[in-house]
């Protein structure tokens, strides 16, 4: 089943196998994986492609995962951003990475308001999300402030990182944006 959401400048689908290579491309660009691979450090193609197909794995094992995100203007490849939730994670998450030609045009959050209000549109028991964020991502911690998420103070620990996990409350999250 392929799920859209639109927004003003966005579309945003399940992520499918022609994902795989922009999703590489996005991946093995130094400065997007600086906070999201081990180290700190961009992996290989190989790994990537082990780690694309994981996405979209996630996708066929809990029936919801990171969506693609397309510009409309372009229809261009320009990110993933969605829920994320595999064993061992502290919560339902919204993740969000964007590539660096298109930084600052405020798209991951603009594509987290569609995730997060089709999330709690899926899961009505659901009271709150969360985003994990490396300490010092300040490019995510202000995505994750616009969504009107805020630091909790519990800290998640993976790989070699220790993550804040910032949160936003169901009911006030759908007041302020749903
Ligand atoms: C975090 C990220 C998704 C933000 O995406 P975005 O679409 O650029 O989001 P915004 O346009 O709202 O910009 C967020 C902040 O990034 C910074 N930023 C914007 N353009 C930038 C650029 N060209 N270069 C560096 N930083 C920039 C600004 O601090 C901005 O905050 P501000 O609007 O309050 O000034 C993106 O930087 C990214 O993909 N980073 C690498 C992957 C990652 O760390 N993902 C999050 C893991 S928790």
């Amino acid at each position: 089943m392929t799920i859209r959401i639109e927004t003003e400048r966005l579309i945003l689908r399940s992520m499918e196998p022609r994902d795989v290579d922009p999703h590489i491309e996005m991946m093995t660009n130094p400065a997007i994986a600086r906070y999201l691979a081990p180290g700190g450090k961009a992996r290989s193609r190989a790994d990537e492609w082990r780690a694309a197909a994981c996405y979209i794995g996630h996708w066929q094992i809990r029936g919801f995962g990171f969506f693609s995100v397309d510009e409309k203007e372009t229809g261009e490849w320009v990110g993933r951003v969605g829920p994320w939730m595999p064993e061992g994670w502290p919560g339902l998450e919204c993740g969000w990475s964007i590539t660096s030609d298109h930084w600052g045009k405020g798209y991951a959050p603009e594509a987290a308001i569609g995730a997060v209000k089709w999330t709690f549109d899926q899961f009505p028991d659901l009271t709150r999300i969360i985003s994990v964020i490396d300490p010092g991502n300040a490019n995510s911690q202000a995505v994750a402030r616009k969504i009107g998420e805020q630091k909790t103070g519990e800290i998640f620990e993976f790989w070699d990182h220790k993550l804040d996990v910032w949160a936003a409350e169901r009911k006030a999250w759908l007041e302020a944006f749903g």
